[in-house]
């Protein structure tokens, strides 16, 4: 226990304590990366910084492990523990990353340049501006579809960003309070406690479950008189849950729900968000408004303004309305020197955090080749211009022949590859799914085991030791003492 604990300290010591770093280097190529999420961070994690002057813009000076962000919703994990400095990540490596906490606003594919504002509450002096790129790594992802529903964006709680689950949570809280509240009237507490979520995808899914989870392990003691009268009802305007999950999959998710009390309505369409309730399109196509005392909404992705804005440049090559297209090495077609990967683009992948880091830790690949190969052409050119004594041409031909070997193997490097290692997806009461791949098809399973292997798997893609101690913390302190 003792050397675990030394272990840790001096683990965490090292990482808190990085040596210095080389300067930035105008000789070099500037590389500016747009976003901090997964295919930014998972490229900055790979990049080998030595060759270019990295800068780094993104809203948010952090990154977010969504895969446990419903977690925070209710409370099970911290809103810290799920987040990591970009700046701890930026500051390990070999040459100083710029890390700018600003919105970029418009790219001119044109003269290669990116403005950029600081979009926070405290401005300094100077908010806006813009800067000349060589090559950018745009990584923006996506933001919640709302298909111009009204009342979504007034009235309803998304699930995206950390301010979205502990806005949610707050919400929540605030509802179970107000039901609690002296005199209040049967129906008003049945609509507070009524949670509607929209959207049965996977993070509607865990959503639910995680809502499910705080209601059983601690509502119930907490609010013995209001626990019972709670209800959660997931909405799907599909005809089942997870589409993109095997059968067996949607099949106990489904029964896992009955047993928890969660109603599913599947083939029903959420038509607008109203303050106090929610109108439904059932199955029938008949109207139903249904009162609540929250909405979430997790119907899916779309494009920020910003990509639509990039794709409208370009508009002969950039058509396809999902995203920006782009060819086998992430390239932006028709944009020059302009690299997109994860949930802004339109590949043959799912918008998920496995597709864009793998993408990420690939292009970092070839950016780190790509640089490679031009300090080998510069020694190349270095050795052709130079005169050389008579007894030493054997030696420069020979080098340069090792030189043309080297470059032979850094021309044409491989296309992206996408390795799919599963789906998983918790689904409350301590029940998770999983479809692994296994041989040529799928293995398909669900329940106590899979949930354990849904934690350890996702503890270990948390992307520090900090990060896996303060989540590994938080399980621990949730079933000691709750929530
Ligand atoms: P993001 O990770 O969203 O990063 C985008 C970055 O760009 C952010 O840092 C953002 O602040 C920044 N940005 C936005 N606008 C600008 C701008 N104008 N200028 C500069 N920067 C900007 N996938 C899985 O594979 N497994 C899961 O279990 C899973 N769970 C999920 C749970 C939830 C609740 C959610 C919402 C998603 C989940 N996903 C999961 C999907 C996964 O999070 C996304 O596919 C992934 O985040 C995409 O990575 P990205 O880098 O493209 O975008
Ligand atoms: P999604 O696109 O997967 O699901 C959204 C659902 O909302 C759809 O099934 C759609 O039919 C439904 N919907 C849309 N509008 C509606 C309306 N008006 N009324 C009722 N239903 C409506 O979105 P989600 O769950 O946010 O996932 C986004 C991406 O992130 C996906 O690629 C997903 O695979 C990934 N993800 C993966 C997770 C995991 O693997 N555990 C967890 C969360 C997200």
């Amino acid at each position: 226990m003792i050397l675990a604990g030394a272990g840790l300290y001096y683990v965490a010591h090292q990482d808190r304590t990085p040596g210095p770093q080389l300067p930035h280097d105008s000789t070099k190529k500037t590389l500016v990366v747009l976003g901090s999420g997964w295919g930014a961070t998972s490229f900055l994690k790979k990049l080998d910084t030595t060759d270019y002057n990295v800068v780094v813009v993104s809203p948010r000076n952090y990154f977010l492990f969504t895969p446990l962000l419903p977690s925070v919703s209710t409370g099970t994990l911290s809103p810290k523990s799920i987040i990591s400095s970009t700046r701890y990540i930026t500051r390990h490596k070999a040459r100083q990353v710029a890390v700018i906490e600003a919105e970029a606003k418009s790219i001119d594919t044109t003269k290669k340049t990116v403005t950029f504002s600081d979009s926070s509450d405290i401005k300094g002096a100077v908010s806006t501006t813009t800067i000349p790129y060589d090559y950018l790594i745009y990584a923006v992802g996506a933001e919640t579809q709302t298909f111009g529903i009204p009342g979504v964006k007034e009235h309803a709680c998304f699930m995206k960003e950390l301010q979205d689950a502990e806005k949610m949570q707050d919400r929540f809280l605030d509802c179970v309070e107000s039901a609690g509240f002296l005199g209040q009237s049967p129906e008003e507490i049945s609509r507070l406690l009524h949670m509607v979520v929209v959207g049965g995808g996977p993070t509607g899914v865990e959503l639910s479950g995680e809502l499910h989870d705080f209601l059983e392990e601690d509502l119930k003691f907490w609010y013995p008189e209001l626990a019972s009268r709670m209800k959660i009802t997931l909405v799907e305007a599909l005809p089942s849950v997870l589409p993109t999950f095997s059968k067996a999959l949607i099949d106990y998710t489904e029964s896992t729900f009955k047993e928890a009390k969660i109603d599913i309505l599947t083939k029903t369409m959420v038509k607008e968000v109203k303050e106090k309730s929610v109108v439904l399109q059932m199955p029938d196509k008949t109207i139903k408004e249904v009162p609540c005392g929250m909405v979430v909404w997790a119907a899916g992705n779309t494009l920020r303004a910003l990509t639509k804005d990039l794709m409208a440049q370009l508009p002969s090559v950039q058509t396809n309305r999902r995203g920006l297209t782009v060819d086998g090495h992430l390239r932006v077609t028709g944009a020059d020197g302009i690299f997109a990967l994860g949930d802004c683009t339109a590949t043959s992948y799912a918008p998920t955090a496995q597709v864009a880091s793998q993408q990420g830790a690939y292009l970092a690949k070839f950016f780190n080749k790509l640089a490679k190969k031009e300090n080998i052409l510069i020694e190349k050119q270095l050795l052709e211009t130079t005169e050389v004594p008579e007894d030493q041409k054997a030696e420069v031909t020979d080098k340069l022949g090792a030189i043309s070997k080297q470059l032979g193997k850094l021309e044409n490097p491989r296309p992206f590859h996408y390795s799919h290692q599963g789906s998983l997806a918790y689904i409350g009461s301590e029940k998770a799914i999983a479809d692994l791949p296994f041989m040529n098809g799928t293995f398909a399973t669900g329940g106590l085991a899979t949930y354990y292997f849904w934690r350890s798997a996702y503890l270990s893609t948390l992307f520090s030791v900090r990060n896996r101690t303060l989540v590994a913390t938080d399980w621990i302190k949730v079933k000691l003492f709750g929530r």
